[in-house]
């Protein structure tokens, strides 16, 4: 084997994966944005290049349960949770900011993003992903806690309660 075949092959391997210890980039390859195909060991999905979250501009993805999570960066650290407001379904991580809370677009429904906790009606909760950058990426993990299931709730504009 010539020495351009070995550099070549070498290369290869380290595009193509390789693995970390503790879960980074796999062994499968990668997709045409760039990012690992392959889940991590440890259950983490690369989402987008690392420092695609900044401060008071989260961003949502797909987490690796297939469900819709919001990622916010929040006195440096990463936060991520469930997508859907526990009223309506409404896309949470694209509402109004207040240090380490988000409001729902859609009716203001309030949620702590580093718990989950929903702050104006606090016997609904969001789901709370595991989220981390590695290797150049932002990861979202298993599910850190639970949340509730229950839809409806307070409209506070004369609607009646839907629940599903
Ligand atoms: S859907 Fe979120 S507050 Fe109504």
């Amino acid at each position: 084997m010539g020495l351009r075949t070995r550099i070549l092959g070498k290369v290869k391997s380290v595009l193509g994966g390789g693995g970390g210890a503790g879960g980074g980039v796999g062994s499968g390859g990668f997709d045409a944005s760039g990012l690992p195909n392959a889940m991590s060991p440890d259950g983490y999905k690369a989402v987008a290049k690392a420092g695609a979250v900044t401060e008071g501009g989260p961003r949502t993805f797909q987490a690796p349960n297939g469900r819709a999570a919001g990622v916010f960066l929040y006195k440096g650290k990463l936060y991520c949770i469930d997508n859907e407001c526990r009223h309506e379904d409404g896309p949470v991580s694209e509402g109004l900011i207040t240090d380490c809370r988000v409001k729902c677009p859609y009716h203001d429904w309030e949620y702590d993003f580093t718990t989950g906790a929903c702050t104006s009606h606090p016997e609904n909760k969001l789901e709370t992903y595991h989220v981390r950058e590695k290797d150049g990426f932002l990861w979202i993990g298993p599910l850190l806690t639970k949340g509730t299931d229950m839809r409806g709730g307070e409209h506070n504009d004369g609607m009646k309660v839907i629940v599903k």
